[in-house]
């Protein structure tokens, strides 16, 4: 993360190693969440997103990513008493299925909002290294303050071709990994343990 970002977060109580961030994104709901909560996600989004949701029985509210904004999800259409009832908001940049990207403007914005609302953001990163033409998508860990209050997933798989048995995936925010210690609890009840590769 510093490398690559030149953010310094700690190994031990910032970064969960995972099965992949499909491991991360399919099991934070159940971990941080009631049934009948509510988080924000983008529609269209990655498919996970409104599964995992539904696994938790969570209600999701579809932030649309529309055309006339250039694809970017429209923070000011997010209604307060959604921001108010909302545990997280999941956004992702690089995005897929559709490959917008977000700026610092952005991410401040959203930082500032999440702050004010007390809403944890989640950001899929899985396209980090999916940039051309002089382009490097941001880590929004990078934004001052947004480790108070993001968690961020990572992925081996676009970058270097490891999917599914990913042994990484990282993210931060302290409080959800070491106070909300449920989010390694929830994974060790549904999974095994991490793939172990041989590389030749
Ligand atoms: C946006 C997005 N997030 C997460 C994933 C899952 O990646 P991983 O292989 O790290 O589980 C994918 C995989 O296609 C994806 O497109």
């Amino acid at each position: 993360m510093e490398r690559r970002f030149g953010v310094n977060v700690n190994p031990d109580t910032e970064i969960l190693a995972l099965m992949g961030s499909q491991d991360g994104l399919s099991h934070l709901a159940q971990a941080i969440c009631n049934p009948g909560d509510v988080a924000i996600v983008p529609n269209p989004g990655y498919p996970i997103y409104a599964g995992a949701l539904a696994i938790a029985g969570v209600t999701p509210w579809y932030l649309p990513l529309k055309e006339e904004f250039g694809f970017v999800p429209d923070l000011d259409s997010i209604p307060e008493e959604i921001w108010a009832k909302a545990t997280f908001i999941l956004l992702n940049f690089p995005g897929n299925p559709i490959a917008v990207r977000a700026d610092d403007a952005f991410f401040e914005k959203l930082v500032g909002l999440a702050k004010q609302w007390d809403v944890l953001i989640v950001h899929d990163l899985a396209y980090s290294e999916m940039g051309f033409d002089g382009y490097r998508p941001m880590s929004i860990l990078q934004v001052s303050g947004a480790i108070d209050i993001a968690v961020e997933f990572h992925s081996f798989s676009k970058s270097f071709n490891m999917a599914g048995g990913t042994p990484r995936s990282s993210a931060a925010n302290r409080e959800v990994y070491n106070g909300k210690t449920l989010t390694v609890k929830v994974r060790n009840m549904n999974s095994s343990g991490k793939v172990i590769l041989n590389v030749y």
